[in-house]
């Protein structure tokens, strides 16, 4: 076998073999096959797509490229979250506890912001004292003791992917559904979850632009979990506006401890309660009320024993930007657009992401919301709070705000997009 045949059938819009995939994804893992190979080959992909078995195929090999947690020592079923990633969604905070509260073990491997898109790990990191890496075992530990862990993918995990996922980063080929099933799905997998639910995010905020392209996703990843013997399902979720009245790392980690105190943004609430049924659901745990939960605090109760149990204090004051800058509505109206991803590159340009994987992000930065698309608005109210360390980037941000909303004269027909647009299973 020879990578420039494997290639070449792509290239010519045939289909690879089980053989052909085996030996690629094996080869590329050990360095066999050459980035600029891999990289030509994922062009292909995305130009030229696979199908179903292709898809199957390739999720097992990278799976198979390294090892497979077990979770079958945990008195409780367990139950796991993936958001294939937008703007202010900070879900998996409140939701791995809540979970947790009412009787699922929820181990919850999660990842760092890239571009606009924030990450639940840097979210995290905002709390004092918090470690986002554990070993296997103390992961088993921490979801053992407390019912919910949240913490960094081993690098024995699906090491087919961590490699092809960085390589993809840097040559265009991020967009290819098959590629992007068969990445999430593979580290979901080995991770040994016995059930999954996959809040997979449409709109200007998410890789899935349109609802036929997040369907397709969506479809693809179900029946690969279903095909692994992970129960599986997906939400398809609206991210054209960002959700909540946050974006960037503190700024969420607040307005997550609200939720768990019963408060909280409604369609923050709303989805983090309509994936905790999901995911009890999926797990088999009957007669669960999630929104109890909320209300009386267990699953506050998780979320403080979760962070003390990887290092962190609950009760530490959290990081809080040096400068804020408030940008005011210019007009009086309705607010109908707020767009997801204007306002996650400005909070990207503040601070609160990362231009290159290495880069630290600051723990305060990001944006406030004062109003949500359908809400009045009042000339010279704040519409927006920008929140950095360094304000030279201010300028840079408004950038990406100019032309992020519209308002409209007051009493103009608007609805606003619900929060779950659509479920598949
Ligand atoms: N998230 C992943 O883990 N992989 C992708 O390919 C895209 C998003």
């Amino acid at each position: 076998m020879d990578a420039i045949s494997v290639i070449r059938t792509k290239r010519d819009r045939g289909e690879l073999s089980d053989e052909q995939i085996d030996w690629v994804i094996d080869a590329y893992t050990r360095g066999e096959v050459a980035d600029e190979q891999m990289s030509a080959l994922a062009m292909a992909i995305l130009l030229n797509g696979m199908n179903r078995r292709e898809i199957a195929r390739w999720t097992a090999a990278m799976i198979a490229s390294g090892e497979r947690m077990d979770f079958s020592s945990l008195s409780r079923p367990t139950a796991d979250k993936h958001s294939t990633g937008g703007v202010g969604d900070k879900i998996t905070l409140p939701l791995a506890p809540l979970v947790a509260a009412c009787g699922a073990a929820v181990p919850q491997l999660s990842g760092r912001g890239l571009g606009h898109t924030g990450g639940t790990l840097d979210k995290l990191e905002s709390v004092p004292g918090w470690q986002a890496l554990l070993s296997n075992e103390r992961m088993l530990n921490v979801l053992d003791t407390t019912g919910a862990v949240i913490c960094a993918a081993g690098d024995g995990l699906a090491p087919a992917d961590k490699k092809l996922y960085a390589l993809r980063d840097v040559t265009g080929t991020v967009e290819a559904i098959p590629l992007i099933a068969s990445s999430i799905m593979s580290k979901k997998i080995a991770e040994g979850t016995g059930s999954l639910v996959l809040d997979v995010k449409v709109g200007t905020g998410a890789f899935m632009k349109t609802l036929d392209d997040a369907r397709e996703l969506a479809s693809t990843m179900v029946g690969l979990g279903t095909d692994h013997g992970v129960r599986t399902v997906a939400l398809l979720t609206d991210m054209s506006t960002p959700l909540g009245l946050t974006a960037g790392n503190a700024l969420e980690v607040r307005e997550s401890v609200e939720v768990l105190a019963g408060g909280g943004p409604a369609d923050v609430v709303e989805l983090t309660i309509a994936l905790a049924r999901e995911m009890l659901d999926a797990a088999g745990v009957k007669d669960a009320d999630p929104a109890k939960a909320l209300a009386d605090g267990s699953a506050m109760d998780v979320w403080r024993r979760m962070i003390a149990a990887q290092g962190g204090d609950p009760d530490a004051a959290l990081p809080v930007a040096r400068e804020q800058h408030v940008i005011k509505a210019p007009a009086s109206g309705t607010l109908t657009r707020l767009d997801a991803y204007d306002i996650g590159i400005a909070a990207w340009r503040l601070g609160a992401g990362r231009a290159r994987k290495e880069d630290p992000v600051q723990a305060g930065a990001g944006i406030e919301l004062h109003a949500k698309p359908g809400d009045p608005v009042k000339e010279g109210q704040p519409l927006l709070t920008l929140h950095t360390d360094t304000p030279e980037r201010f300028e840079y941000a408004l950038q990406a705000v100019e032309g992020s909303y519209d308002i409209a004269a007051q009493g103009t027909d608007f609805t606003a997009s619900p929060v779950v647009l659509e479920r598949i299973a």
